[in-house]
């Protein structure tokens, strides 16, 4: 099938129509003429990817990635880093009026380490492959290197031979100074040569399973001058660089001597980034260990007007007694439930500041809040380069 592609979807694939039905194409660029292998049809659509490209896009790059176009880890390693940011810019703009009807100036907010900046990948193994998924199914391919990870997780992808798994998946998480965590999940009768591994790279910790089998199963992370307590499966952003422009937006935009709820806090990091400016802050988290995390984050920064609790936060809310002026929310990606939007509206603070990795859901959620609050900034930040993920920061004033 031969196509023109006539722009991009939010995932960075072109869309193209034929007979009546929509065509995703990956791999393709706005007014590329293509021709097409159908990889899926509906009734509604269907899914295809490149056979041949007959005419190419100004913006189309050579990706560095020997892996790219077999990988699902990135989407947009064909287009130019600018072109990249661009693209991210446009479709957070059309989703916000689509799903809120309201029209935002973004501030985009780059990263400037694009390759080698994420302190987290997951990798899986299949039949004693290590590696990624192939893009849209559950095969996996082998992947010695991967340009989105720090370089000492790829050291690490260079020795998980030495894990000797057949059949799992390994989070390696990094931090700061180069130490290693690996958490690893599998049925299999493990047998780790540690001493090798540590030959190779600063390992810290192995937890596999859920239970720690060498060193600890924590790190210290350092962002900004705070010093973070990490445990291995304890929420933390994947992009250090990034973060630290969160930081300091979020630094910017809490008022000194205003009280602070950062709901969903995780290990505490915003909460004490906040407390740094704010009266008081208090933080909920619904993990256990991240709580736990956030009590000795507050501790080792010897920051004292901070109070976290453990618990559900759009229950727990009701229960703060002050009087709460600026609210600092970062859910997970499906974002607020009504229940929440309802709790939020009564305590009905000064300032919602909502960080969201999902702009759809954040869409969703600025649709209900609208008719309280407008929309001071909008930034978005380019937390996941090369792929169609990004980390919007939307500050909300009430009306
Ligand atoms: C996207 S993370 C943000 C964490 C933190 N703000 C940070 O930047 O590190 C979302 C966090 O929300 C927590 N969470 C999810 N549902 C929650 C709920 N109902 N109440 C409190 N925390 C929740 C998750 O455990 C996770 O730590």
């Amino acid at each position: 099938m031969k196509l023109t592609i006539e722009s991009l979807d939010h995932q960075g694939r072109g869309i193209s129509h034929n007979n009546g039905k929509v065509v995703f194409v990956e791999d393709a660029l706005t007014n590329e003429e293509v021709i097409v292998e159908v990889i899926k049809e509906t009734s509604k659509y269907i899914e295809a990817k490149v056979t041949q490209c007959i005419s190419k896009s100004s913006l189309r790059v050579k990706s560095k990635c020997p892996f790219y176009h077999e990988c699902g880890g990135c989407h947009l390693r064909h287009l130019s880093y600018e072109d990249t940011l661009k693209f991210k810019c446009d479709k957070v703009e059309n989703i916000i009026e689509k799903f809120a009807g309201l029209k935002v100036g973004i501030c985009p907010i780059k990263n400037k380490n694009r390759d080698f900046y994420r302190n987290k990948i997951e990798i899986q193994v299949k039949n004693g492959v290590y590696g990624f998924f192939k893009k849209g199914t559950h095969e996996v391919i082998e992947v010695d290197r991967c340009l989105n990870a720090l370089e000492p997780i790829n050291k690490m992808l260079l020795a998980m031979n030495l894990l000797h798994i057949v059949n799992g998946k390994v989070t390696i998480r990094c931090n700061y100074n180069g130490e290693i965590i690996l958490d690893i999940i599998t049925s299999d009768k493990v047998e780790v040569e540690v001493e090798k591994i540590r030959d190779k790279v600063k390992l810290v910790g192995i937890v596999l399973n859920g239970k720690l089998l060498f060193g600890a199963d924590h790190y210290i992370e350092i962002v900004d001058n705070l010093l973070f307590k990490m445990t291995y499966n304890s929420f933390f952003q994947v992009n250090q660089f990034i973060n630290q422009e969160l930081f300091k937006i979020v630094k910017n935009h809490v008022d000194s001597d205003s009280v602070v709820l950062d709901m969903c806090c995780g290990v505490g990091s915003l909460s004490l980034v906040a407390a740094t400016k704010a009266k008081k802050v208090y933080g909920i988290e619904i993990v256990e260990n991240s709580i736990k995390d956030a009590l000795i984050n507050s501790r080792m920064n010897k920051i004292e007007n901070v109070e976290f609790m453990l618990g559900d936060a759009y229950k727990l809310i009701s229960k703060i007694d002050d009087k709460i002026n600026t609210v600092l929310i970062d859910p997970p990606r499906n974002g607020l439930t009504k229940e929440a939007i309802k709790s939020l509206l009564k305590i009905h603070p000064n300032k919602i500041i909502y960080i969201s990795c999902d702009p759809i859901t954040l869409g969703r959620d600025l649709n209900d809040l609208k008719s309280d609050y407008w929309i001071e900034k909008f930034y978005c930040l380019d937390m996941f380069s090369y792929t169609y993920h990004v980390e919007c920061v939307c500050v909300l004033n009430k009306r």
